[in-house]
């Protein structure tokens, strides 16, 4: 406001002298264009970068939220049997147990896990552990492990289920495994997320097939 009162001022007194104060007051003019200029540039910046945070909280908030619903699976469904003898009478058993680990990542975003176990379950007792090691499971892909398990007969021996369901042909084992992770987003943001899987496996001692049911839970930060 200052400098438009000071540059009408000198053209209403002296007509003759506008000459001077015109080439003055043209070299004044670009100034005010950048100010304006700089002005709107900040305003659309500004708005740039609210509309941008907006995008990305939404992107975020949906990744998320889809990573809830359509939970990383870590399924042992493929479990199959590497090697089985057993007789009934005196009671023994040998088994080892394979399983391709599937760990599927339906979503926009990563997964990274630490160092975890799978673990063999034999009517609620703990027949067989296997280490599963640390890794990443990029968006939208899936990874395979294989594991071999060897199963602890003594523990198994020791139930009184086993001489029963090795005449009756079917072992029934539960599975479980709980990763422990995080979500990434952009390669950057990370989101505690815990993956726990378990699955239901009878394994068929004739055809040494197997039939499992898995269910997955996935508990975000
Ligand atoms: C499979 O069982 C047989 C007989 O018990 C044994 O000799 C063999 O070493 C076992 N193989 C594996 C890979 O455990
Ligand atoms: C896996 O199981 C072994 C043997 O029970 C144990 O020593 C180890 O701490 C477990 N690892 C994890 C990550 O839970
Ligand atoms: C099997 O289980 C028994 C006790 O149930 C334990 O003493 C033994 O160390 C276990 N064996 C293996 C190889 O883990
Ligand atoms: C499997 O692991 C989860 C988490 O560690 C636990 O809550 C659940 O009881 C386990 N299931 C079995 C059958 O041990």
């Amino acid at each position: 406001m200052q400098t438009e009162e000071k540059l009408e001022d000198p053209l209403k007194q002296d007509p003759e002298t506008a000459e001077p104060l015109y080439t003055s007051a043209t070299t004044e003019e670009p100034p005010k264009k950048k100010r304006k200029k700089c002005i709107c540039l900040k305003i659309s910046s500004c708005i740039l970068l609210i509309i941008i945070l907006l995008l990305i909280a939404t992107f975020m908030f949906f990744a998320l939220y889809l990573f809830k619903k359509r939970a990383v699976k870590v399924t042992a469904s493929s479990a199959t049997v590497e090697n089985l003898s057993f007789t009934i009478i005196p009671v023994t058993l040998d088994l080892v147990m394979g399983t391709d680990v599937a760990i599927k990542n339906p979503n926009y975003a990563g997964y990274e896990y630490e160092n975890t176990n799978t673990t063999f379950y034999y009517h609620g007792i703990v027949a067989g552990i296997s280490p599963l090691p640390a890794g990443v499971v990029k968006a939208r892909s899936n990874k395979k492990i294989h594991l071999s398990i060897y199963m602890n007969a003594t523990t198994m021996i020791g139930s009184p289920f086993l001489a029963g369901e090795l005449i009756a042909g079917q072992l029934p084992l539960t599975t479980n495994t709980s990763l422990t992770g995080k979500v990434v987003l952009f390669s950057t943001i990370r989101f505690h997320a815990t993956v726990v899987n378990s699955c239901d496996v009878i394994v068929n001692l004739q055809t040494q097939k197997t039939s499992s049911n898995c269910k997955s839970d996935v508990k975000l930060f």
